[in-house]
């Protein structure tokens, strides 16, 4: 694991925050013009890469999306609004979480679509694991999901476990 000094300095929240707008075009949506799942995943994907890439300031991988769900559906010609921000750093893993809006600027409302939890791990050119710097939360609300980020992990880190040995069992 090897990693420049700068890449390990702490940094504030505020620094991985990030921003991506999308109009929902007719090649995202299905044929009722409603936005696919599926486009929306890889936004929110990407959206979190912004935010791992803006703190750890390396390549990173996505190690895994929690659980998605989609609260109300987007329509063609709607703006879809991604923010993102890392919540907590372990080792050279960190927990950004990615809230979508959706805002109709013909109605004059913005509503809230789906929020995601993802890991995602650093990793230098060469595919190798790297430490990331750790993050400081400034705000109330940065600190509480600094504090559930803690508690999702070792939810995670026991579902993983759960299906590796169910996954053990099945092939002897
Ligand atoms: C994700 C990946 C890097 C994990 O590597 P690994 O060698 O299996 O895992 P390790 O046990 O060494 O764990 C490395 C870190 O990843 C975390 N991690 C591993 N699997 C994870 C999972 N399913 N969910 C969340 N975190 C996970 C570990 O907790 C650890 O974090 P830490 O260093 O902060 O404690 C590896 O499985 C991989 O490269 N997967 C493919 C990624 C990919 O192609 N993504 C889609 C395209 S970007």
């Amino acid at each position: 694991m090897s990693n420049t000094q700068d890449s390990l300095v702490p940094r504030p929240v505020r620094d991985s925050q990030s921003e991506m707008n999308e109009i929902v075009l007719p090649n995202d949506a299905n044929p009722l013009g409603a936005l696919l799942g599926g486009r929306l995943m890889h936004w929110i994907d990407l959206a979190g890469a912004l935010a791992a890439h803006r703190h750890s300031r390396n390549y990173v991988v996505t190690a895994s999306i929690d659980r998605l769900d989609f609260w109300t559906p987007a329509h063609v010609g709607d703006l879809v609004v991604l923010r993102s921000s890392v919540n907590r750093v372990f080792s050279t893993s960190m927990e950004v979480g990615v809230k979508v809006w959706v805002e109709n600027y013909l109605a004059d409302e913005s509503r809230h679509v789906s929020s995601a939890y993802l890991t995602f791990v650093a990793i230098d050119a060469a595919g190798r694991h790297l430490k990331v710097a750790p993050v400081i939360p400034e705000t109330q609300e940065q600190q509480r999901r600094y504090e559930d980020a803690g508690r999702r992990r070792e939810i995670r880190k026991a579902e993983l476990e759960r299906r590796r040995s169910s996954t053990r069992s099945l092939h002897g």
